[in-house]
């Protein structure tokens, strides 16, 4: 059989070398893109490895014992990522939210929180920092997270059938030690919790009464998740996507709801409510009604590409400028011109899909 070779990240996805604009573009905490949207969340990837493999994200044929991961040399360090997130405050951004693969895995990743809490907006508030994570190791890590300064955090969670769990993460990890992992947060005030389900219909749609059975009235809320099209790995097909239409009509049949307001401009989820007072919940609907017109959000991979869409084919090599030298006001305004520039919607023009196998994993980008 032939040997299959699979280039580190570094080189397995196309970067551009970001531009430095000759006029600078001073961050006013007012940038927005072309399509006159700004720039206020941005996502942060603090590993590109996860202790699960999710079969939609990770599947166990491709992250493989070959599997090239970054090498520690190519990872950001905390003053590095430390640095951008200032920059990215400067130019707006109000939340920043670590991600991964797992971001739980990245060694010390306490005293990068610490860090990042210290920051304040052109207008002298906090930043809203929160973190993505599959709860695998928040017994042990809760308390010392929220000490240092985060404020809340959303758990992947996709069923609560131990056997589904089991066989949707791919690696036998028990479904009891997430749950544990969410009452280890809650008694830590990271709240509100926020539970991620991804829908996949034939897989855990099962699941979906039960779930929402189980976190009714315990202050937590739990959001279902189209399944999207992202990567080029997990096989993706329409007939697995169940619709948050399909969604509200199957849990307001038992569980009356009443649709409520988004929180913000550009709330990714719609929100419901139970109209007998015991709670909220959340649909995501990023295939059936895609989401894009608001959307000001950036990520930034694990090496430090930034990357404007969660469908983008290349990334903006950040790290680049870091290490050649260049001052704040330099890469500021190398941000600036990114963003200035930027008119991604791809959820909202699917038709014109970019070619499967060009795409970033969300396990590199982040959820
Ligand atoms: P908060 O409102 O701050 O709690 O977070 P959020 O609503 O931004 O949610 P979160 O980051 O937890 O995202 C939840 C899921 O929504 C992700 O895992 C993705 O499946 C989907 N999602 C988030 N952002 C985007 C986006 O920019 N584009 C698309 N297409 N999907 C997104
Ligand atoms: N579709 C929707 N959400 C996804 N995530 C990962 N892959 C997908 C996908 N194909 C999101 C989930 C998960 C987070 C880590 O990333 O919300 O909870
Ligand atoms: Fe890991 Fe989350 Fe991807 Fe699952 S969905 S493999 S927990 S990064
Ligand atoms: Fe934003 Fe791209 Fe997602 Fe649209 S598809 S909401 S532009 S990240």
């Amino acid at each position: 059989m032939a040997e299959r070779s699979i280039p580190i990240a570094d080189l397995r996805y196309a970067a551009v070398a970001p531009a430095i604009p000759a006029t600078a573009i001073e961050p006013d905490g007012n940038l927005v893109d072309r399509l006159r949207r700004p720039l206020r969340d941005l996502r942060i990837s603090v590993t590109d490895r996860c202790n699960f493999r999710c079969t939609y994200c990770m599947p166990k044929s491709v992250f493989d014992q070959t599997y090239q991961f970054l090498p520690q040399a190519s990872l950001l360090s905390f003053e590095e990522i430390f640095r951008l997130a200032q920059l990215f405050v400067a130019h707006g951004t109000e939340k920043l939210r670590l991600t991964g693969g797992e971001p739980l895995l990245r060694k010390n990743v306490e005293e990068l929180i610490t860090r990042l809490a210290s920051l304040r907006t052109p207008r002298g508030e906090p930043v809203e920092l929160t973190l993505t994570t599959n709860a695998s190791l928040l017994v042990r890590k809760a308390e010392a997270l929220a000490k240092a300064g985060l404020k809340r955090i959303s758990v992947s969670l996709d069923a609560l059938d131990d056997h589904t769990f089991r066989r949707m993460n791919d690696v036998e990890f028990p479904v009891a030690d997430v749950i544990a992992g969410i009452e280890a947060a809650d008694r830590a005030g990271l709240r509100p919790l926020k539970i991620n389900m991804v829908v996949r219909r034939g897989v855990n749609d099962h699941d979906i009464l039960p779930m929402a059975t189980h976190f009714r009235g315990s202050g937590h809320i739990l959001r279902f998740i189209e399944y999207m099209d992202v990567g080029s790995s997990n096989g993706w097909h329409l007939k697995e996507v169940v619709t948050s239409a399909e969604i509200i009509e199957k849990i307001g049949s038992i569980y009356p709801l009443e649709a409520i307001d988004p929180n913000y401009v550009g709330e990714v989820a719609q929100r419901w409510r139970y109209r007998d007072g015991s709670g909220e919940i959340g649909v995501i609907s990023s295939v059936s009604q895609p989401f894009c017109g608001d959307c000001s959000r950036a990520r930034l991979s694990t090496e430090g590409r930034l990357y404007t869409c969660l469908f983008a084919t290349a990334g903006h090599d950040l790290r680049a400028l870091l290490r050649s030298g260049h001052s704040d006001s330099e890469i500021a305004s190398a941000i600036g011109l990114i963003w200035q520039q930027r008119e991604d919607r791809y959820s909202e023009i699917r038709s014109h899909a970019v070619a499967r196998s060009d795409r970033i994993e969300m396990s590199y980008i982040g959820g």
